[in-house]
């Protein structure tokens, strides 16, 4: 019994520990309270919404998104959007498709099983057209990210003025949160941009929120199966490890007592 003491203040110091740097490292950045945080968290559906409609109405001009189709915004544990709300969606924007009969490319209406629209022909036209940097694909960047989602958070409300003596070049911000603090991408974000379809008010805040959110689930779309799992497995193991304990107790019990 002793030892089982032992072993289980070990692994909550060591976690403990663990839990500690983290925060440390992240103490820099804007905080919210993320839904899908912890090994309980789910993602908030209105805010995957909400952040989808930003995505499409302000990120996806020049952010490609190139992993998804249409079809995955009905998919569990997403944004959940009616098959029908997500073929209308995919209709609103135009595909290029063929060659038909006459070997041309023509344009259609999208359908459920397109891969989300790409903002630029290639990467190339896209830098031409932001200054020289590529704006990255968004589909994973919150993993591609020292800080995650309050790295992305933050980012978006970190645009200020330089501080006296840094000059920037044309088509260059100042962001606080930016590694270097220079990004070619001007501020995206103010107050009202959007019209939230669910009424919500549409704050730079709410937004930055939103958004990350969505990137969140891009990222990471069986987040939500996964701490189900997660959870499974801990009861499991909580009951082996309950058995295990009271057979070895049962198989040394015989020999205790004969010495
Ligand atoms: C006008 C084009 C444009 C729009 C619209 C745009 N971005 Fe960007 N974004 C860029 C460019 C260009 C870069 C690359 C910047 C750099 O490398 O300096 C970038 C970079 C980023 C980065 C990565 C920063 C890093 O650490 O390298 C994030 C995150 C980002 N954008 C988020 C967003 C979000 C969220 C939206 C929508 C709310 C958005 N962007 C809208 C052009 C755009």
């Amino acid at each position: 019994m002793k030892n089982l003491i032992r072993i289980s203040l070990l692994i909550v110091f060591i976690v403990g520990s663990q839990l500690n740097s983290n925060a440390a490292e992240k103490a820099e950045y804007l905080k919210t309270d993320w839904s899908f945080k912890g090994p309980f968290g789910k993602f908030d559906r209105a805010a995957l919404q909400r952040g989808y409609q930003v995505y499409t109405e302000v990120c996806s001009s020049c952010h490609s998104m190139k992993y998804l189709s249409y079809r995955n915004l009905v998919q569990s544990g997403g944004p959940e959007f009616s098959e029908a709300q997500a073929k209308a969606i995919a209709a609103s924007f135009e595909v290029k498709d063929g060659p038909n009969a006459d070997g041309e490319m023509f344009m259609r209406p999208g359908r459920l099983s397109d891969k989300f629209v790409m903002p630029y022909e290639n990467e190339k036209a896209a830098q031409a057209a932001n200054g020289g940097a590529y704006p990255p694909d968004m589909t994973v960047l919150v993993k591609a990210r020292g800080g995650g989602v309050d790295y992305i958070y933050s980012l978006l409300q970190g645009y200020e003025d330089p501080p006296a003596g840094i000059t920037l070049d044309d088509g260059v911000y100042y962001n606080k949160y930016m590694y270097g603090n220079k990004i070619k991408m001007s501020n995206q974000l103010s107050d009202g941009l959007v019209e939230y379809s669910d009424g919500t008010n549409a704050t730079v805040e709410q937004m930055a929120k939103d958004v990350t959110t969505f990137l969140m689930w891009t990222a990471e779309p069986h987040l939500e199966t996964r701490h189900r799992m997660g959870f499974k497995a801990i009861v499991y193991l909580i009951i082996l490890t309950v058995l295990v304990y009271f057979s070895m107790k049962k198989i040394w019990s015989r020999i205790e007592t004969e010495v």
